[in-house]
């Protein structure tokens, strides 16, 4: 035997058994979006590298250590979207559909990226993102916020947090880079590895750093939110008064500063102390400068991604895992007239009741075989086939899930009287 080919590394299927939950949560999320008139857009899977150079950032973990590049045919540097916001604008720009207008857009699909596979991490893993462009103040930021909120509410989870901060403007935030910049020069003996290669591009995500010997060094240093021009300053101050207004608990992380290079002013996640290190299942933030960036009419924007493993995690996790099965029957025929009855039936019971999954028994068998796949295929109820029922023109109907007996139905009445068993 030839060897097997292995599957890459931290990019694992999604098996039959775990799909339900997938649609679960893809409907929960799908009818909320709907309910906040957000349309869905599908972008391709793969860009020019340059699009996610210029916009997530080059001196990003993502963009300098995690991408999947590569050259096609042509020599173009392509790559795997790590993130959607990038394609999403970059369709948007291209088709106008920016240019004066508002926009509220949702997509779902799998992004990549080369980071270290671990439980809530993968290479390859799906968000639910959302994006709406053209709205200037923070009642968007607010709508946002409320929309996430309400998923998780429709997933019945217990209460994920709320993090926020204000990145400020491009302007307010070269001015504290330059100030974080002395101060981390200042304790440069103190910094590790990792903060010393952030240190001269990327002084803001030293900020982020988990290493224990750093958080006293991190508390002390300057603080984002206390460089904000009044412009963002008065937007922030907007958005947290309608935050109380709503009652919606958040809390002020002042060391907020998110792994895109892109964000301005607003930036949140919403955490949660159920999944361990992945403790983000949703993040987002304001992006006010990146269409006009990208070439297009300068527009405001504010979007967020909600990664679904982790999102699924906490579903399970929460034990309210409703699935809809739709009731399912097993056709049990024996013979070959039976089976081309069951075959006629089978596509007369789609025909009338499109929302019932049908299953015909194939690769023949006995009835003692084909029930024991009826069982399996954890069927609701099971009609039988057999010489006699084809004598007789009927059909027989077995509960396979409640104690009722088998009863013999008139194959012409079939259609009519099988919702009564159901
Ligand atoms: P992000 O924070 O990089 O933001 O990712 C959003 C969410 O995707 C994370 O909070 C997490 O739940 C999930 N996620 C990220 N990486 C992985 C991974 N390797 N494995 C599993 N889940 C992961 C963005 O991607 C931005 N584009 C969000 C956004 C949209 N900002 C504005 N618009």
């Amino acid at each position: 035997m030839s060897d097997q080919i292995k599957s890459v590394r931290g990019m694992p299927a999604i098996l039959p058994d775990e799909i339900k939950k997938w649609q679960y949560v893809e409907a929960a999320a799908k009818s909320v979006l709907n309910a906040y008139s957000y349309n869905e857009i599908r972008t391709p899977i793969v860009e020019r590298s340059e699009l996610f150079q210029r916009t997530i950032g080059e001196n990003t973990d993502i963009v300098a250590k995690e991408m999947y590049t590569f050259f096609d045919r042509n020599d173009q540097s392509l790559s795997l979207r790590p993130e959607a916001t990038a394609g999403i604008i970059r369709s948007g720009i291209d088709q106008g559909f920016f240019y004066n207008q508002t926009q509220k857009l949702w997509s779902i699909g799998p992004m990549y990226r080369y980071e270290r596979p671990q439980k809530g991490r993968y290479r390859q893993f799906h968000q639910i993102n959302m994006e709406a462009f053209g709205f200037q103040g923070p009642d968007i930021d607010l709508e946002m916020i409320l929309l996430t909120r309400r998923i998780w509410k429709a997933l019945n989870l217990s209460p994920l947090k709320l993090e926020l901060n204000s990145l400020g403007s491009p302007e307010s935030r070269k001015e504290y880079k330059r100030q974080l910049q002395n101060y981390f020069n200042d304790h440069q003996k103190e910094l590790d590895e990792d903060s010393l290669r952030r240190l001269d591009r990327n002084p803001l995500r030293i900020l982020d750093s988990k290493n224990p010997d750093l958080q006293t060094l991190i508390e002390s240093a300057p603080k984002m939110i206390d460089f904000l021009d009044q412009e963002s300053n008065e937007h922030f101050e907007g958005l947290l008064k309608m935050l109380q207004d709503h009652a919606i608990e958040y809390k002020l992380n002042k060391r907020l500063v998110r792994g895109l290079d892109y964000y301005t002013r607003t930036v949140f996640e919403w955490t949660t102390d159920q999944l361990g290190a992945q403790a983000t299942v949703c993040g987002g933030g304001r992006y006010d400068e990146l269409v006009a960036e990208l070439g297009g009419q300068a527009t405001p924007a504010i979007g967020c991604a909600i990664g679904l493993e982790r999102l699924i995690e906490l579903v399970e996790l929460s034990g309210h895992n409703e699935q809809n099965n739709p009731p399912k029957i097993y056709i049990v025929a024996v013979g070959l007239e039976a089976e081309g009855q069951g075959f006629l039936i089978a596509e007369e019971l789609r025909d009338a009741y499109p929302n019932l999954s049908i299953e015909m028994n194939l690769n023949g068998g006995s009835f003692k075989q084909q029930f024991k796949r009826a069982d399996k295929a954890g069927s609701d109820i099971a009609l039988i086939l057999g010489d006699d029922e084809i004598k007789e023109h009927t059909v027989g109907v077995k509960p396979m899930r409640s104690e009722g007996s088998q009863e013999t139905v008139d194959r012409k009445e079939l259609l009519s009287i099988i919702s009564q068993f159901l």
